[in-house]
């Protein structure tokens, strides 16, 4: 069953540039700290579409100092570009020493965080904290840009609250330093994750940043949401967080949409079961068992609720214990999934969790 009856007009636009690094598409995945891991990267690349992947969130300080788990945040591979690393930090330099240190592991961009709204970032004056100083936020940036020759990138909100919104003044600067794209979240860091998208003060950022391509972000899990972005911001291509969790081939139809009109078919159960064991492939033989099992039982609820095999089934697959279980419980899945061929799929709808409020943890 198609996801959306009416498939929207598609909004011309042009190739979407870094700089000198065009990106195959207009449609970059968003990080999502703790989700969007080298497998999941890699799972939605194969998928099609996709013009860019970045990094979790990184502490530029735990990265310079090897840090075990940091370290595992920027594991990349060959297939996995073009990929941005995102980093995050309240020091001029230490932010460029970390910018170093990701360019000599192969980032094909580097992206600084501004839009993080959680208290263990911003009490640290990184992520959005910097929205509230400009002047110190621009030398950080400066900073970061003269010590790299990959394209660097900021990723923000609206502003700290609706007060002050200085977005559109922080995109000017940027760009006047050297950034080469910006990703702007339609909220500021006081709504967190609530609220509506605000379109027309991401339009304010495109048009204050001119020369240098905005992507818009928040909310955009259906062609409509896109093509609604697009037409109503002005914005040069799009960032997707959640919606990607909800339609990984998302990238793909939106690629599709935007260079024909057609998006070609919508999600199907056998190909989305296919996604499943695609993606725990790539978690245990990139990672390991236990790494894949515990990274699986946070996304079972979301591939079932999309798949439909049942409570007992669900309950056990986020109970998730080994590989082998895994194959078990795929393969019966996969079973009732047949048993439905034919059955009308309605479209999936349900919300990735989010940060509550601004002292939860990513
Ligand atoms: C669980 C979770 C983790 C996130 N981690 C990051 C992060 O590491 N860096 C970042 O810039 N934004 C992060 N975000 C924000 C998203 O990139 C994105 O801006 C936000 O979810 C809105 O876009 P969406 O509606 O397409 O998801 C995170 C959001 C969620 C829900």
């Amino acid at each position: 069953m198609p996801l959306e009856l009416a498939i929207p007009s598609r909004v011309p636009g042009e190739p979407l540039c870094l700089g000198d690094l065009e990106l195959p598409s207009r449609f970059c995945l968003a990080p999502l700290a703790g989700y969007t891991n080298l497998p999941f990267r890699l799972a939605v690349r194969e998928m099609g579409g996709l013009g860019l992947a970045t990094t979790d969130l990184v502490n530029a300080r735990a990265l310079l100092l090897g840090s075990a788990k940091t370290l595992d945040l920027v594991m990349t591979a060959p297939e996995d570009r073009p990929w941005a690393v995102q980093i995050y930090g309240a020091d001029p330099g230490e932010l460029a020493a970390a910018a170093r240190k990701v360019e000599s592991l192969g980032a094909s961009s580097i992206d600084i965080n501004m839009g993080c709204p959680v208290n263990k970032v911003t009490k640290g004056g990184g992520g959005s904290a910097l929205l509230c100083h400009v002047g110190k936020a621009v030398d950080l940036v400066r900073s970061v840009v003269e010590s790299v020759a990959v394209p660097v990138t900021v990723k923000m909100r609206l502003g700290w609250d609706a007060a002050s919104h200085t977005a559109p003044d922080l995109a000017r600067a940027f760009q006047l330093v050297g950034v080469k794209a910006i990703t702007i979240h339609g909220r500021t860091r006081e709504q967190g994750f609530s609220g509506g998208v605000d379109l027309a003060g991401i339009r304010k950022v495109v048009e204050a940043a001119r020369g240098i391509p905005v992507l818009g972000n928040g909310d955009v899990k259906t062609l409509a949401d896109a093509a609604r972005m697009l037409a109503e911001t002005g914005c040069a291509g799009l960032a997707i967080g959640r919606g990607a969790f909800l339609n990984p081939w998302f990238f793909r139809q939106l690629d599709a949409w935007d260079r024909t009109g057609d998006p070609g078919p919508g999600p199907d159960p056998i190909e989305r079961l296919r996604f499943m064991r695609r993606h725990f492939h790539l978690l245990s033989t990139i990672r390991d068992e236990r790494f894949a099992c515990l990274t699986f039982r946070k996304v079972a609820g979301w591939y079932c609720k999309a798949l439909k095999p049942g409570h007992d089934l669900q309950q056990e697959l986020v109970m998730l214990r080994s590989i082998d279980h895994f194959e078990t419980l795929a393969n019966r899945v996969e079973e009732r999934v047949a048993q439905r061929a034919g059955d009308a799929w309605e479209p999936v709808d349900h919300a990735v969790p989010v940060p509550d409020g601004p002292i939860a943890h990513w």
